[in-house]
């Protein structure tokens, strides 16, 4: 049989990842401090944000957003944050965990938030929105950030496929309150787990570095570096968490970074031969990218009508696609909403992510693209009978 074909690879640049790594190990120092610095300015760089802090996980970042603004501008328990049903439930969470209450709005053409239905699910007690750039799309972004400035909402970006991605040739993450990417073990930014939780107020940077090492005011490091009596003396002000990020993911990711753009020039690639590819079969509906968006191309999605079907037929040929995402509201945690968004609640029967990674060609996307073609075709005529 062909080789097998999978969804997401990443790659990793072995020999220099290992020589960042060995220069913590050589030091003394893998945890926070030393390379998490290094990191976040160099993403400060890459992204043009005003600040950057480098934290264990993207849902840890957006965790830390919703809180800080949740008590920085006052809200109460049971405000809301309008949200997006097709995103990983990272997003959602986020907000429950704050007592929040997730409000959902519909999603558009490019299954991100629609702004006309954003408009309408605005309340009394509606105090921010939560966007989503789904597979690295910007969808109608512009549209959400007038929206919050004309109604004097916060904005978040979940980010978290967004590494990379630029809107109007300008890196996405400096028009939001809070802006959160993923460094998860298989998104464009690959470490092993991590995130980077970008703020654009100053004092709001600030408090989530205290609070992401359990509200302490000085980190170790700033406490070992240097001498002097009292180094060991801190104070706590306030009860934070355990989300700061470590200097072995930040060295890996130190690498990956000088790679990324180059990566994503490649998905983008890839995404384009599955486009020629795919283009002008009536079965298959490819998910479009906002106009003036260079996106990270973290995902290819279609839309078919014999999702689940086809998924098999895939994979008993060697292909393994995946499914990013399923209507949140589907979910039991969420079922309160089930029913308000329609569009979402269709699409997520339909939606396919096709295998996308730097380890492809353009003949892998051939193959898995004839396969989609065939089975698309073949089990929609079979259902119709
Ligand atoms: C849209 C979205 N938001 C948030 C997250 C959470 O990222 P992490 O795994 O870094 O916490 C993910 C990860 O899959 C995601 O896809």
């Amino acid at each position: 049989m062909a080789m097998e074909i999978h969804l997401f690879v990443p790659t990793f640049r072995v020999e220099e990842c290992l020589q960042e790594i060995r220069e913590c190990l050589e030091k003394g120092w893998t945890g926070l401090g030393f390379k998490t610095g290094a990191f976040e300015q160099a993403w400060k760089d890459y992204t043009g944000v005003s600040h950057a802090h480098f934290v264990n996980s993207c849902t840890a970042g957006l965790h830390l957003a919703v809180h800080i603004l949740k008590k920085r501008l006052e809200w109460n328990d049971g405000d809301e944050i309008i949200t997006t049903p097709i995103t990983f439930v990272s997003t959602n969470h986020v907000i429950v965990y704050e007592n929040l209450k997730p409000v959902f709005a519909d999603v558009d053409q490019y299954l991100c938030l629609d702004p006309v239905d954003v408009e309408k699910k605005l309340s009394e007690k509606t105090r921010a929105v939560m966007f989503v750039g789904l597979a690295g799309n910007t969808g109608q972004y512009d549209k959400i950030v007038d929206i919050c400035r004309q109604n004097g909402l916060a904005l978040i970006l979940d980010a978290a496929h967004m590494s990379g991605t630029r809107l109007r040739g300008q890196h996405i993450g400096k028009e939001a309150d809070a802006t959160v990417f993923s460094f998860h073990a298989v998104k464009n930014l690959p470490t092993a787990d991590g995130g980077m939780v970008c703020f654009s107020s100053a004092e709001d940077d600030e408090l989530a570095r205290k609070l992401t090492w359990l509200g302490i005011n000085k980190d170790t490091y700033s406490r070992t570096v240097g001498g002097g009596a009292y180094k060991w003396m801190y104070e706590v002000e306030h009860v934070g968490f355990k989300y700061h990020g470590n200097s072995i993911m930040a060295a890996i990711g130190l690498v990956q970074l000088k790679y990324l753009d180059q990566g994503n020039a490649y998905r983008r690639q890839l995404a384009d031969w599955y486009t020629s590819a795919l283009t002008g079969h009536a079965n298959i509906q490819i998910v479009p990218v906002a106009p003036d968006c260079e996106p990270s191309r973290h995902l290819f999605q279609v839309l078919v009508d014999n999702r689940d079907e086809l998924i098999l037929a895939l994979n008993e040929n060697g292909v393994y696609p995946g499914v990013h995402y399923r209507d949140n509201t589907e979910y039991i945690m969420y079922q309160y909403a089930n029913g308000t968004c329609p569009h979402a609640h269709e699409v997520s029967g339909r939606l396919l992510s096709l295998p996308l990674h730097l380890r492809m060609t353009k003949d892998d996307v051939d193959r898995v693209s004839e396969l989609v073609i065939k089975h698309a075709g073949k089990l929609r005529r079979q259902n119709k009978k």
